[in-house]
């Protein structure tokens, strides 16, 4: 059984996603969620799913302790849901490869220090463009630019606002991030 770790800041909906896929699933276990936030959505998702769940702050993720929680459950992936902390080195040779993450646009655009949730949504809005999408891939130690593993899009030429920019795009994570992330695992 591969063990995975999900780890989210904000309302979870892509970790709920995830863990509804891989419930039952006879090789891949949602095993554990963190959130570096107490108020995360994530650990209600959690909690009702009956997944164990943690917490931890930037200072722990980033002397080490992160990783060694991970390796004493035994995690073998971690899948980032809006996590929006930079992944620190040791825990990215630790888990090498292992690590993916979903971006709301379509990489390069759009990403970056500070392009998370909204403010991707509205930046792809300004740039008046007639497509958005989402970006899974493998996370490096700069904010999006690790290797692309999917990319899928979307037309948006009829949305008026960012809301309903996201809410299209969001739908199509739900849709993708468990699938891809299967391949991957599994392969
Ligand atoms: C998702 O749209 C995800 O792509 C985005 O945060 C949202 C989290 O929603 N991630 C980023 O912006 C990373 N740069 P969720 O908490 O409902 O899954």
């Amino acid at each position: 059984m591969t063990r995975v770790a999900i780890l989210a800041s904000g309302t979870g909906s892509n970790a709920g996603a995830l863990i509804d896929y891989f419930s039952g699933d006879s090789e891949v276990n949602i095993s554990v969620v963190g959130s570096n936030r107490k108020a995360a959505g994530v650990f209600d998702i959690a909690e009702k799913a009956g997944i164990k769940s943690f917490r931890f702050s930037k200072d722990e993720m980033d002397s080490g302790k992160l990783l060694k929680d991970l390796k004493s459950q035994k995690v073998d992936w971690v899948l980032l849901c809006g996590f929006l902390l930079k992944i620190p080195s040791d825990i990215l040779m630790g888990y090498k490869d292992r690590i993916l993450n979903i971006h709301p646009s379509l990489l390069p655009k759009h990403g970056g220090k500070g392009m998370y949730g909204m403010n991707v949504h509205k930046a792809v809005q300004d740039s008046g463009s007639n497509e958005s999408g989402l970006t899974i891939h493998k996370v490096s130690e700069n904010y999006d630019e690790g290797d692309i593993v999917f990319q899928a899009s979307v037309d948006i030429s009829h949305c008026t606002s960012a809301e309903e920019i996201a809410s299209k795009v969001l739908a199509l994570e739900h849709q993708y991030y468990p699938r891809i992330a299967e391949a991957m695992i599994k392969d």
